[in-house]
């Protein structure tokens, strides 16, 4: 009796010495900051025929632009735009109504400069042209360094034929 629980003693002491460092997780604070950094700024050139007139093209960014994600909308997208990604999970949009007030919007905040007029003010006055309205939507820290906009292209949040479906939304006639 005394010898087996001398025994079994000795083998719980064993388990507790156990080396479970490999499947014990140790994050380190660093990589995950480093992971968590967005990528440098990035100057970007609009592809040709990026900004265009096509009702469907303007559709889409105006649905971008008024929405936050695939979960949140009720009835269907434009076409050419989906609910969902290949792998299931639910669309990001830009929701750029948080920060924006434009035509239409609802409830917007105003954070970010209302583009309410925006073709008559900016862009016939040749204050603004499509390639910076281009590079603000796809890396607005190009323009301005310390900006509080989203970064929409360097993050792959969208691909350049969404970033070219924003501006041509915002610059078309409304
Ligand atoms: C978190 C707030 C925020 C969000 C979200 C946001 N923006 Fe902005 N945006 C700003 C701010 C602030 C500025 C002005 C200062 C600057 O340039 O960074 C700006 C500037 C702009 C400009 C330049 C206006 C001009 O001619 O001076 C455009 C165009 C623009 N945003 C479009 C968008 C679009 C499109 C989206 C959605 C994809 C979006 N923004 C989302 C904050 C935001």
């Amino acid at each position: 009796m005394k010898k087996s629980f001398t025994l079994s003693m000795l083998l719980m002491g064993s388990l507790f010495a156990a080396d479970y460092s490999s499947v014990i997780e140790n994050p380190s604070a660093s990589e995950i900051i480093k992971k968590d950094l967005l990528a440098p700024a990035k100057v970007y050139t609009m592809p040709t025929g990026c900004i265009t007139n096509d009702p469907k093209a303007i559709a889409r960014g105006s649905f971008i632009f008024h929405n936050l994600n695939g979960e949140k909308v009720k009835g269907k997208t434009p076409e050419g735009l989906k609910k969902k990604n290949a792998d299931g999970t639910y669309k990001q949009y830009g929701n750029c109504v948080a920060c924006h007030n434009i035509e239409g919007a609802k409830g917007a905040g105003n954070i970010g400069p209302d583009l309410t007029g925006y073709k008559d003010m900016f862009m016939a006055t040749g204050v603004r042209d499509n390639q910076f309205v281009y590079q603000k939507i796809a890396d607005p820290r190009i323009d301005n360094a310390d900006t509080h906009m989203t970064v929409n292209l360097t993050t792959k949040l969208f691909n350049e034929k969404e970033i070219c479906d924003i501006a041509s939304y915002i610059v078309s006639p409304k």
